[in-house]
C-alpha cells in the first residue's frame, strides 16, 4: 500500500460519492445495498454486498476437490437487515468507526471528553461502533473488477464520533506466487483504509467474519477444527461484560493454559477450562489475544505476519490469517443456539457429499476472527496503543489490512 496512490484514490471517489450518499446527507438510493457482487480467481470465489460492505460466501476446494463455503451468512441478502433487527449477528461485516467495546461509552482526545452512543449490556457500553454501525450503512461501490471490489463510506460524524471519516473497503481475490504466498495458493484479501476529515478522532475498524473449515458438515467446530495463534503469548483480561481491566495475562499462566494457542490445538481442547473468559457465567473464547511481532517484523503499519493458523480434519480445509493489526479477537459463537438456519446452499452440498451435518448454527459453531487492535486501546492510554488507534486530519491512513489464504490437509 503506498499512501500516495491511496489519497489519489481517495480523492477520486469523492465526485462519485458526492452524487450519491453525500448529496444531501443521505445514502444512495439508486445502488441496491443487496446486490451481490462475486469476485473470483482459480479455486477461490467470495460474494459481497454494500449493506456493511459484507462478505457473504467464500467458496474453496475440500481436500476431495468440492467446493464448500466456509463463512457463516446468508444465501438471501435481504436476511442481512432483518439479522441486524433481531439477532444481530454482524455476519461478515466491516464494523466501525471503533470496532469491539468501548468502556463506559466514553473516551478523552486532548482532554475533551466524548460520549457515543452504549448499544450493549443495557447502555452501559460500546459495542461495534454504537446503534447504526459500519456494518448497517450502505457503502458504494466505487470499483469491481472480476477479481477485486472497493465500497467506500463517508461517515459524517455518525453515532457522535468527532468528525467526518472516509473508508475504502478493497477486497481481491489471488493465486499469485509471491514471497508470503509461495506456492500461489488461494486467497483473499481485505484492505480497509481510513481517513479522519476533519477532526482528531478513533478509528479502529475490524472485519467481523464467522469462519466454519468444516462448512458445517460437523455439529460445532470443537472436535476437528486446529486452532494456532502463533504469535499471540499474551491476552487481554476483560471483566463480566468483557470490557478490560487494564491487566494483560500470559496465555500460558491464564485459564488453566486453556487460552494459549501458540503451539495449536482442537479449538474445544480445553474449552472447559475457560469459564468466565467469554463474560459472567460463559464457557468458550470470546477474547483479545495480543500479536507480539518478533523482532525481526517491523511494526510498521505496511507489513503483515501470520497471526492465526486453522485446518478442520473433516474438509481438510486449512486457512493462514496474516495481518498489520496488533490483536485479533477470537469469538468461538458462545451465544448460538441452534436457531439461526444454515445456508440451503451448502446444506445442499453437505447433502449431495453424502456426509450430511447441522441444519443450524449451533454453540461453538463457527470461530469468529476479527483482526484489530487492542480492544479500548484508546480508555488505556498506559498500553502506548493511541497513535494506532486516534487520527486526525494531517495523520493516516489508518490501514487494517488482512490476508485469507487457503489450502487442504491430507
Ligand atoms: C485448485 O484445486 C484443484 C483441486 O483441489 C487442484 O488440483 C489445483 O492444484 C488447485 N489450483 C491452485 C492454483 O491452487
Ligand atoms: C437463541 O438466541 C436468540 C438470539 O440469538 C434468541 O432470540 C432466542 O431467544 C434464543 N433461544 C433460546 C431457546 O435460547
Ligand atoms: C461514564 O460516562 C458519563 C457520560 O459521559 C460520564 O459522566 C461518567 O463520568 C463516566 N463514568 C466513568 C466511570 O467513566
Ligand atoms: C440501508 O438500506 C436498507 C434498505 O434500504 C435500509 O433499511 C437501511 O436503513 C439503510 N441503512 C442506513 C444506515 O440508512
Ligand atoms: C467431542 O468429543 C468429545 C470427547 O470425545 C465428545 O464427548 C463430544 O460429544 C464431541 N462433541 C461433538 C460436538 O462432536
Ligand atoms: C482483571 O481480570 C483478571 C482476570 O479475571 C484478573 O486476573 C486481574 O487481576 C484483574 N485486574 C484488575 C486490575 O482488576
Ligand atoms: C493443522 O493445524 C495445526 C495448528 O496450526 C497444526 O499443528 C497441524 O499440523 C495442522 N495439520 C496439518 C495436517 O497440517
Amino acid at each position: 500500500m503506498h499512501v500516495r496512490n491511496y489519497l489519489s484514490a481517495a480523492i477520486y471517489a469523492l465526485p462519485t460519492l458526492a452524487q450519491g450518499s453525500l448529496a444531501g446527507n443521505t445514502e444512495s438510493t439508486t445502488d441496491d445495498p443487496f446486490e451481490v457482487y462475486t469476485i473470483s480467481a482459480e479455486n477461490i470465489t467470495a460474494k459481497f454486498i454494500p449493506y456493511g460492505a459484507r462478505l457473504t460466501s467464500v467458496l474453496v476446494p475440500d481436500r476431495s476437490g468440492n467446493v464448500q463455503d466456509v463463512v457463516m451468512g446468508y444465501d438471501d441478502p435481504k436476511q442481512y437487515l432483518i439479522d441486524t433487527e433481531t439477532s444481530h449477528t454482524y455476519f461478515g461485516a466491516v464494523v466501525g468507526r471503533y470496532a469491539n467495546r468501548i468502556k463506559n461509552g466514553t473516551f478523552t482526545i486532548d482532554g475533551v471528553e466524548y460520549h457515543v452512543p452504549e448499544n450493549e449490556n443495557g447502555g452501559i457500553d460500546t459495542l461495534h461502533g454504537g446503534f447504526v454501525g459500519y456494518d448497517q450503512r450502505n457503502w458504494t461501490v466505487t470499483a469491481h473488477t472480476t477479481s477485486s471490489v472497493t465500497f467506500t463510506l463517508l461517515d459524517k460524524g455518525f453515532e457522535s464520533f468527532p468528525g467526518d471519516v472516509i473508508t475504502h473497503a478493497t477486497y481481491t481475490v489471488d493465486t499469485k506466487v509471491t514471497s508470503e504466498n509461495p506456492r500461489g495458493f488461494p486467497q483473499l484479501t481485505s484492505k480497509l483504509v481510513s481517513l479522519a476529515l476533519t477532526e482528531k478522532t478513533p478509528i479502529m475498524l475490524a472485519n467481523h467474519i464467522y469462519w466454519n473449515l468444516n462448512a458445517y458438515k460437523e455439529s460445532t467446530v470443537l472436535n476437528d477444527t486446529f486452532l494456532q495463534l502463533p504469535l499471540s503469548h499474551r491476552l487481554i483480561a476483560g471483566d463480566s461484560i468483557l470490557i478490560p481491566n487494564g491487566t494483560i495475562l500470559e496465555a500460558a499462566d491464564s485459564y488453566g493454559g486453556s487460552v494459549d494457542f501458540t503451539a495449536g490445538k482442537l479449538v474445544g481442547e480445553h474449552i472447559e477450562d475457560t469459564y468466565g473468559l467469554c463474560g459472567d457465567d460463559c464457557t468458550g473464547y470470546d477474547t483479545c489475544f495480543l500479536v507480539d511481532r518478533p523482532p525481526w517484523y517491523p511494526a510498521t503499519p505496511n507489513t503483515l505476519v501470520p497471526v492465526l493458523r486453522m485446518n478442520s480434519s473433516t474438509t481438510g480445509i486449512s486457512l493462514e490469517v496474516s495481518t498489520n493489526q496488533a490483536a485479533l479477537q477470537i469469538f468461538t459463537c458462545d451465544s448460538q443456539n441452534g436457531t439461526i438456519p444454515i445456508k440451503p446452499s451448502q446444506v445442499k452440498r453437505n447433502e449431495a457429499d453424502g456426509h450430511g451435518g447441522t441444519n443450524y448454527l449451533n454453540q461453538y459453531g463457527c470461530v469468529v476472527v476479527e483482526t484489530e487492535g487492542w480492544i479500548d486501546g484508546i480508555n488505556n492510554p498506559q498500553w502506548g496503543q493511541l497513535p494506532q488507534q486516534v487520527y486526525s486530519p494531517e495523520d493516516g491512513p489508518a490501514i487494517n489490512w488482512a490476508t485469507y489464504k487457503f489450502g487442504t490437509i491430507e
